[in-house]
């Protein structure tokens, strides 16, 4: 916890390391109340750095220490030979070569951050991204200093049976007093926050896995006694990621071993550390009992990811955090691809796309309206964790992914073979990628700079209009992009826009640009700020298709009439874009509904709406998952980011409108594709089945959004009689969203009834009394009180990450009718609960921090509450930097 105003560290100011780390040998004595660590340096001079006149120094961090000695070249240094500023270590210096010996102590067991070595049930983890190496030993811990590394753990064999740590593994061994040791190797150059050890009384799934070289690996999932059952699918996905990544980019596994390991306290998804990922439960664990379709996808893709890595990230690393992104938006778009092509069809593969496309809404587009907006490669931060955020992990990876539209697939791959030809075991910036892809392709993207440096979300204004006599229509398209914090002026960006016609009859219509012909879907450069594409040969009035495939992540704005939403919806031969039609439809309604709903109006949905509604419900011809995407509306913080002045409440009326209004209309409609929709014998997540269960459930909650008898009855029999987690706690969700309903007897009896079945039946599986946690927690009728209700119940920490987040933060971010209460009471809780989170761990306070961000778009009488919470928070004496720096920019 710091109380010092925090710095800001900006990107202009990276000077190069001015001693580099060779080799590194750690020893470890591990106890978790007092860990000793001996940490041997071997050191050369970088005389790329210059020192600006100033003595050479070596640079070591370190956070939490107890310092016992060190030595240089064999010479023990006393006080005066270094100094200590905070953090920085520093020790004149400038041999050529330089033996330094340092050995500290830290305390794992009070180490409540979950970051550097800490205890979580009893065992030993590591975190050391961003920063966390420090605060296991004094180091140059910065990405741009690679060293190889060797590691000797010892610690008691009985309690600790398992130490692992990355690379290889050379020998182990008993030692006296009942101890024991492992020595391990990585034989590859690594950053310091890629280090990791475990060591843990655990158990693991194990197999050899066939390499395209001929090799075989070692793979092993490590879990805690118990939860063997639940290890299988992340082996299959991790095997599937190894191949995947052989096949399309071929890339190989370069290590003999490759192990996961899953702990229940952990601040993020994953960690990609050399050869030893640590994951969250949450991404490993899972069998049809305990884990949703949601949660499965969720670990092929967290697998896949942190696999990923392996090259984008740790073969190939950042120069700077500045560069996040360079190894975060590139392995996201290399998950999302994976988990795409692990679908294989066309519709598949969209509607992946599509929940992309809603990640970015919900999350991305709002952070770029808001005061923590930044650049994918940001220029300055005070706390870099605060910076692993939707812009620079998922608008990076739209980034990337425009290269692949702009050069084309085999354009791209070549790019990236370049990039790794170039840069293989080196720290990078995202120009060098950039540069990487413009001279693979022969590519000026001088421009494509812009994607990097300009925070905000560009916006697109379409024009089109068509001349019947000379056959020609003309599209027009206006860029502009708005201020952000530090921004006030933008550059017009460098953005594919993907484009289609559509005839009367819904086909697409032959594109013919400047006598070129381009097919029926042609990706548009728009470089200007306002440009004009003729397109010729165009015999009749057609309807523009724009961005198809989501492009681009930008706001695109046109004045689609009804007719020709409709015409997209019904016939678009673009997936995504025929999504987006729906959401067009459903988000004018949803707005005008609003505003009815706050002026006191009655509410009324019109028949055009519902009938296209119930054409795509009842249209076999579509995979159920594309229905599902299609029939599912915009959700309420996608509806509050259009609107000026946001009124959660109106927001939420004119939504469940809707969706009650669809319910009744479409009762019989929805009640046969619920029973159409069934997935009869064994539980398997495949993408089929995945869509099946997701249209189904979603036909149970437009059921009982407007509920009568017979809907509850099913959603009480779906319960009771389901075979897996995902139709269990689709089942609960729809009781328990229906709780207040006064249609129904005893909605409220059902809606607790199955609450207190469901926890007495899964309480002994921590990721499912999450949900049990977040269930309620989101559901609309719960207020403050009950919150704070279930925080007095024994199964409730502030301590456990996925805990917190699961009733707190969920409360706070996703129940906006209770955490907007009028009176102001949400906003009083979530003051109390960041401060009492940021005494423990600073980065999930701080993520619940964020909660606050967009307060000033709320009306006045809200926004007074919220500046007084803002207020209480930042005027603490103690505060850590991640906390001060969200509600600093929130207030600022
Ligand atoms: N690099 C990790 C990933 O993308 C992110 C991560 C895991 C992380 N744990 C962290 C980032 C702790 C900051 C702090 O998968
Ligand atoms: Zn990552």
């Amino acid at each position: 916890m710091r109380t010092d105003t925090p710095q800001t560290i900006y990107r202009k100011d990276y000077t190069a390391p001015s001693y580099l780390v060779d080799a590194v040998e750690l020893g470890f004595d591990l106890d978790p109340a007092r860990t000793v660590v001996a940490n041997r340096l071997t050191l050369r001079r970088n005389d790329a750095a210059g020192t600006g006149g100033a003595r050479r120094e070596i640079e070591l961090y370190g956070e939490e220490l107890q310092l016992v000695a060190i030595r240089l070249n064999g010479k023990a240094l006393g006080a005066r030979d270094y100094a200590i500023d905070g953090a920085l270590l520093r020790i004149p210096c400038d041999a050529q070569d330089v033996v330094l010996e340092i050995e500290t102590i830290c305390v794992p067991e009070t180490n409540t951050t979950l970051s550097g070595l800490y205890v979580s049930n009893g065992n030993f983890y590591t975190q050391c991204e961003a920063e966390g190496f420090r605060r296991i030993t004094y180091f140059p811990d910065r990405p741009d200093v690679m060293a190889t590394y060797t590691v000797m753990l010892r610690a008691d064999k009985r309690q600790f049976p398992v130490l692992l740590s990355n690379g290889n593994l050379i020998e182990e061994g008993d030692l006296p007093d009942g101890r024991h040791y492992a020595l391990w190797e990585d034989p590859f150059k690594k950053p310091s926050y890629l280090f990791a050890l475990v060591a843990a009384s655990l158990v693991c799934q194990e197999e050899t896995f066939p390499l395209q070289d001929g090799r075989r690996a070692l793979l092993q999932v490590w879990v805690e006694e118990g939860n063997l059952d639940k290890t299988d699918y992340a082996m299959q996905s991790l095997k599937r990621s190894i191949r995947w990544d052989e096949e399309r980019w071929n890339l190989e596994l370069d290590l003999d071993r490759f192990m996961i390991v899953a702990v229940g306290d952990f601040n993020m998804g994953a960690m990609e550390n050399k050869g030893l990922n640590i994951f969250n439960t949450k991404y490993v664990l899972a069998n049809p009992r305990v884990a949703t379709d949601v949660d499965f996808q969720g670990i092929e893709a967290v697998v896949g990811h942190e696999y990923f890595h392996n090259w984008t990230g740790n073969r190939v690393t950042c120069r700077d955090w500045f560069q996040l992104s360079l190894k975060e938006g590139l392995t996201v778009f290399r998950d999302q691809e994976f988990s795409a092509d692990m679908i294989g069809t066309a519709s598949g593969r969209a509607v992946t796309r599509i929940d992309q496309v809603r990640t970015l809404r919900q999350a991305q587009f709002p952070e770029d309206a808001g005061p923590m907006a930044h650049p994918v490669r940001p220029d300055s931060f005070v706390e870099i964790n605060n910076f692993y955020t939707v812009t620079v992990y998922e608008k990076g990876a739209e980034v990337v992914r425009m290269y692949q539209t702009l050069l084309g697939r085999d354009g791209f791959r070549k790019g990236m073979d370049l990039y790794f030809a170039r840069h293989d075991e080196q720290a990078v910036t995202c120009d060098d990628f950039r540069a990487a892809m413009a001279d693979a392709g022969g590519r000026d993207l001088s421009q494509f700079e812009r994607w990097y440096s300009q925070a905000g979300t560009p916006v697109v204004q379409a024009e089109t209009h068509y001349d019947a006599e000379r056959q020609t229509y003309t599209l027009r398209l206006v860029q502009s992009c708005p201020a952000t914090p530090g921004q006030a002026g933008k550059l017009p960006f460098h953005i594919p826009v993907a484009v289609g016609l559509l005839g009367a009859d819904g086909r697409d219509l032959p594109l013919t640009l400047d006598g070129v012909d381009l097919g029926t879907t042609a990706v548009l450069e728009l470089v200007e700020a306002d440009q004009s594409f003729v397109f010729g040969g165009v015999r009749e009035q057609p309807t523009p298709s724009i961005l198809r495939d989501f492009s681009a992540p930008v706001i695109l704005k046109y004045g689609y009439s009804d007719a020709e939403l409709v015409l997209l919806f019904s016939h678009d031969s673009d997936p995504v874009n025929r999504w987006e039609a729906g959401q067009r439809l459903a988000m004018g309604r949803l707005l005008k509904l609003a505003e009815d709903a706050a002026a006191g109006r009655s509410l009324d949905l019109d028949d055009v709406f519902v009938d296209a509604m119930r054409k795509m419900l009842v249209d076999a011809s579509l995979d159920p998952a594309f229905r599902e995407q299609a029939l599912l509306l915009p959700s309420e913080t996608m509806i509050a980011d259009q609107m000026d002045v946001v009124d959660p409440m109106a927001i939420h009326m004119a939504r469940q409108f809707v969706r009650a209004d669809i319910g009744a209309r479409l009762r019989s409609e929805l009640r046969a594709q619920y029973d159409a929709s069934q997935t009869p014998g064994e539980y398997s997540p495949d993408a089929e089945s995945i869509g099946r269960r997701a249209l189904k459930n979603l036909c149970l909650a437009y059921l009982c959004a407007a509920p009568d008898e017979a809907a509850i009855a099913l959603a009480r029999r779906q319960f009771d009689e389901a075979g897996n987690m995902t139709d269990r706690v689709a089942a609960l969700g729809a009781l328990v969203h229906a709780r207040a309903s006064s249609a129904v007897a005893d909605a409220a009896a059902h809606a607790d009834d199955a609450l207190r079945r469901f926890y007495d039946e899964f309480q002994g599986e921590a990721l499912v009394v999450d949900k049990w946690f977040a269930m309620q927690a989101s559901a609309p009728t719960t207020d403050v009180a009950a919150v704070r209700a279930l925080m007095t119940h024994p199964a409730f920490t502030l301590r456990n990450p996925n805990r917190a987040r699961s009733l707190v933060s969920t409360f706070c971010g996703a129940n906006p009718v209770g955490f907007h209460a009028p009176d102001g009471s949400g906003y009083a809780f979530w003051a109390e609960s960041v401060i009492a989170l940021d005494a423990l761990n600073p980065q999930v306070a701080s993520r619940l921090a964020r909660a606050m961000d967009r307060w000033r778009r709320y009306a006045p009488a809200l926004q007074k509450h919220m500046k007084k919470a803002l207020q209480q928070v930042a005027g603490r004496a103690t505060l850590s930097n991640d906390v001060r720096e969200v509600v600093g920019k929130a207030l600022a």
